[in-house]
């Protein structure tokens, strides 16, 4: 080695160390989705420093052998993963005592880490991607070793500190201090953008984290499903006219995708009542989602898959149908045959479009990979012309009667990005949003974020299905379905829970809570850890929340003062969920529209059924969801000045949320009118 030290040296100076013998390099499994080829920019001098990067990693006497592999995966698949470093096989969460560990937040944030790369819940796991075509628990295989070691040491008295899948070291804090402070892909304000951040991550020095794939809350899409039928159900509510007792029976509910997040709408539509159709280019998604019972039918027949809808929705039964093929496809049938489809949405990874998560009209999945391998160009015009042909068919469906809406995958915001103007409200940029909404805008924010309710989940760390259904029935307990509408809607989702089987990975639930059902449910979870009535458990939630997320496009869609492009809220989360003992922290920019354009961040809670714990419940969790509704509230949003004016009234001496005195619009519109008339003249 050149310079002033050697790596003998520096190695004695480690007492974790990344492994010193050189592993065989695994096989892989046939069958097992592989990520697509993603693009090589970096010049010979940035390869360079990308390989010495990832060679940080490796003892010096195996750069022989591993640096031409590094290098082989960068220029052929775009990315150094270390494959070699990957433990061979499938990789499952074990029960957490079956991991070595020094303190149980140790094994209990391994739990997760694996759950979120198993076979069964990861999307590309041999590339680290959990879910949304590019969301990764960390950079490479060397890290994920090394972050186990580390997690194996790690004692009440350390911090972990990870920074895009890379683990820092561990710095000493205290019991009451996160065990682990994640964060990823946060840029420098001029260098936040796709291109910057692209280099970035070919250097080795950046993850996408995404959500709950780098901030290791991942828990199949059974985490999004809750938030699905929400979403739905209230759309054929407010939209369509379903009374509030009533589902969606007879609805017919279309849209694409079933990937990580986009699988779980079949299962919303059926536990909803309705008739869901999704399109699917990829056969293996299509089976993945099959064979886990979250679909009902497949077909690539759309005569036959518009017929079955038809023949269910007359008789007002519940059914999912995978189409295998194109949307834009199924909505050109759809329109050329005047096919009737009450609500449409999409969820194909449009932040992500060019880099292979929106498949263009005229490619097969296996067509559109080796494109992107090929001739990305010729890919990316592809994309903005089939984006420009699905907008029209929305356009002409809507024109129909049916309700379309933007389901937080950048759809919209691909289609402006492809040229089509006319999807902008002003007609020339997206600073006044677009002609459609999206679903947080007219449903997810009024109907629920502005009230606090949001993706509560947990994970029963001893991977006892018992367990979990002592939880579901201890929380269905904590619920008054009396209070609103939505702890009704909670209720039966939680009684109903088990009988929907969305277990997929390790035994975890997702329920819909506001701030004070989650204090409460926690607590109540931490009673009976320590009365033994349950193993220890993992409490967090999606980073997709009430507080969790700055995202103008998604979760701050809602947010209507102007401030829908500052990212203080979810920095305060995080901030505040660190400060008060949460133990596990994770702050992330990009998530599911893109980089650049939201920060969003989670926790994770471990109950180990101490004094300690509830002490921390106490207080993290109002705050983790009071301090997003008190945000709304001061954005004038209406249900969370209500949230808020309750919460002071209940929690007089203890919070205090400052209230927004509300102008009149009638005398400051006259009042700027006048002004702005004034100066004109
Ligand atoms: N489910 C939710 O509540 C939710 C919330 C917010 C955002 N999203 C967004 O939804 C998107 C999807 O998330 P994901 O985790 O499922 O991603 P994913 O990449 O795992 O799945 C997307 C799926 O779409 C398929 N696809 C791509 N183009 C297609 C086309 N033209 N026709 C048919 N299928 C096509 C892909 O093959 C893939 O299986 C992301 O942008 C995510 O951020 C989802």
């Amino acid at each position: 080695m050149s310079g002033v030290i050697d790596n003998k040296t520096i190695e004695s100076a480690m007492y974790i160390k990344p492994d010193k013998e050189l592993h065989d390099m695994p096989g892989f499994i046939e069958g097992i989705r592989r990520a697509p080829y993603r693009n090589f920019t970096l010049s010979p001098q940035q390869t360079e420093t990308a390989l010495k990067n990832a060679l940080r990693y490796v003892p010096e006497e195996h750069h022989g052998v591993v640096a031409p592999e590094f290098l082989d995966e960068l220029l052929n698949r775009g990315r150094i993963y270390g494959y070699r470093y990957r433990p061979p096989g499938n990789i499952k969460a074990k029960p957490f005592d079956q991991y070595r560990g020094q303190c149980i937040e140790g094994k209990a944030i391994q739990v997760m880490i694996d759950n979120n790369l198993d076979f069964d819940v990861a999307l590309y796991p041999y590339e680290l991607v959990t879910y949304g075509e590019t969301g990764k628990v960390c950079q490479n295989w060397m890290q994920y070793r090394l972050i186990k070691k580390y997690l194996e040491v790690l004692t009440d008295q350390q911090t972990l500190v990870v920074e895009s899948g890379h683990p820092l070291g561990l710095f000493r804090s205290g019991p009451e201090a996160p065990r682990v402070i994640i964060t990823n892909a946060l840029m420098v304000g001029s260098f936040d953008n796709a291109e910057s951040w692209n280099t970035a991550e070919q250097m080795g020095v950046a993850n996408y984290g995404q959500m709950t794939a780098g901030g290791w809350m991942y828990i199949g899409p059974q985490g999004i499903v809750h938030g699905t039928f929400n979403t739905i159900l209230n759309a054929g509510r407010k939209i369509l006219g379903i009374s509030e007792n009533d589902d969606l029976k007879g609805v017919v509910f279309v849209s694409s995708g079933l990937g990580g997040m986009s699988g779980a709408q079949p299962k919303a539509v059926e536990i909803a009542g309705g008739v869901g159709i999704i399109a699917e280019v990829d056969a293996s998604r299509v089976e993945t989602r099959h064979s886990q019972g979250w679909i009902n039918k497949v077909s690539g027949d759309l005569a036959e898959v518009f017929r079955c809808a038809e023949e269910a929705a007359k008789s007002k039964e519940s059914l999912s149908i995978a189409y295998h093929g194109n949307i834009v496809d199924l909505l050109d049938y759809a329109v050329k045959n005047r096919k009737k489809i009450d609500m449409l949405s999409d969820q194909t990874s449009c932040h992500a479009a060019y880099d292979g998560g929106y498949c263009p009209q005229g490619l097969t999945f296996k067509e559109r990979t080796e494109m992107l391998q090929a001739d990305r160009e010729q890919f990316r015009r592809m994309v903005d012309q089939s984006l420009e042909k699905h907008f029209y068919l929305i356009k002409t469906l809507a024109e129909l009667g049916t309700y379309f809406f933007d389901y937080g995958n950048s759809f919209l915001k691909a289609v402006f990005d492809a040229g089509v103007q006319g999807v902008s409200k002003n007609g020339f940029d997206d600073r006044d949003g677009f002609i459609f909404p999206s679903y947080v805008e007219d449903i997810m924010g009024p109907e629920l974020f502005d009230y606090g309710y949001g993706p509560f989940r947990w994970v029963c760390l001893t991977g006892k299905p018992e367990d979990l259904k002592k939880t579901d029935l201890a929380a269905m307990e904590c619920i008054n379905p009396d209070r609103r509408g939505q702890d009704r809607d909670n209720y039966v989702w939680i009684r109903d829970a088990e009988k929907n089987k969305l277990v997929v990975g390790t035994q975890a639930r997702i329920l819909y809570q506001d701030a004070a059902g989650r204090t409460k449910i926690a607590l109540r979870f931490n009673e009976m850890v320590r009365k033994g009535e349950v193993g220890p458990i993992m409490l967090g939630r999606d980073h997709h929340d009430v507080s969790g997320t700055d995202s103008p496009f998604r979760e701050t869609a809602n947010i209507k003062d102007g401030s829908n492009v500052m990212a203080e809220m979810a920095v305060q989360c995080f901030a505040g969920n660190a400060a008060r003992g949460m133990s596990l922290v994770a702050l992330h920019n990009g998530g599911g529209v893109g980089i650049g354009k939201a920060i969003n961040g989670g926790f994770g809670m471990v109950l180990d059924g101490s004094e300690r714990v509830d002490k921390i419940l106490s207080c993290a969790m109002p705050w983790d969801v009071m301090g997003g509704v008190a945000r709304r509230s001061w954005a004038r949003n209406i249900n969370s000045i209500t949230t808020s004016m309750e919460y002071n009234m209940e929690n007089k001496g203890k919070d205090h949320i400052t209230l927004p005195y509300i102008a009149a619009d009638s005398y400051v519109s006259e009042l700027v009118e006048k002004a702005f008339h004034r100066k004109k003249s």
